[in-house]
């Protein structure tokens, strides 16, 4: 029996979140420079949003840019925006035959014309899809989340729109860049690195943590679905005990 049909696929999680990485050291092991391990990082992005939809998640959030990686060498910083751009650009009709509708979160605003221009058009263009939803957290940190987050309440609670006894998760979560998201159910960290490096810290707060050693450009269809598994034997408890949970 291969491995997908060990998949449960009435407890698919809704939203997988995946921290991409291990680019680099991938490339490095190849004899390569960093830039071959984004390019072949691209692969597994396909592979992913291919198997995600096929198998009926509804949202897969990937980190491919966080505000930190502007301090990376401009060459590197320059090939992964060009990258981005040339996978959008080629990569919109695939979406829309595949019903994938395109999201970002993170500081748009900040990214080079190029970047946002093909970025803005790629949401645009696959805004009437429905299948899934694939978000790509761009220039994107939670600390800068939950900043910007802060104040649009302080100003709202200055308006008078919003009292202090309003304040909920809900409407915390209302005024973060998943507003419209689910909060993921599963976390997927690749490269043997285990930490959440600034990443959805507000939405992974009951996620399940899945690391694996592999490096991103060899991540494929089994290494998710891998994961999967590995989830769907997990039980969720949400501070509950055992006995509490639905059977
Ligand atoms: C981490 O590896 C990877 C990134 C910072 C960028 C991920 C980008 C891509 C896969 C390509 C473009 C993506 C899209 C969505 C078009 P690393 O460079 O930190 O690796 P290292 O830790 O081994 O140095």
């Amino acid at each position: 029996m291969d491995q997908v049909s060990n998949i449960d696929k009435q407890k698919l999680p809704k939203h997988i979140a995946i921290i991409m990485d291990g680019n680099g050291r991938w490339a490095k092991e190849h004899g390569k420079p960093r830039v071959f391990g984004h390019q072949n990082g691209v692969k597994s992005v396909r592979e992913v949003t291919e198997a995600s939809a096929e198998l009926g998640i509804q949202y897969l959030t990937l980190y491919a840019f966080s505000t930190e990686n502007w301090s990376r060498p401009a060459f590197e910083v320059n090939a992964l925006m060009g990258l981005l751009v040339e996978t959008i650009r080629k990569e919109i009709k695939t979406l829309n035959d595949n019903d994938i509708r395109l999201q970002a979160i993170g500081d748009i605003d900040q990214l080079p014309k190029k970047s946002r221009k093909a970025l803005l058009e790629g949401i645009e263009n696959t805004k009437e899809n429905k299948r899934m939803t694939l978000v790509l957290a761009l220039n994107y940190s939670s600390r800068w989340e939950i900043k910007e987050a802060i104040k649009k309440i302080i100003s709202d609670h200055d308006t008078g729109k919003l009292g202090k006894a309003d304040l909920s998760d809900e409407v915390i979560h209302s005024y973060l860049s998943t507003k419209d998201i689910p909060d993921p159910e599963l976390l997927i960290r690749t490269s043997g690195e285990h930490r959440i490096s600034n990443f959805l810290l507000w939405q992974i707060a009951y996620s399940e943590l899945y690391f694996t050693d592999i490096y991103w450009p060899e991540f494929r269809k089994a290494h998710l679905y891998e994961a999967i598994i590995n989830y769907q034997n997990r039980e969720r408890r949400f501070g509950k005990i055992s006995e509490q949970l639905p059977l």
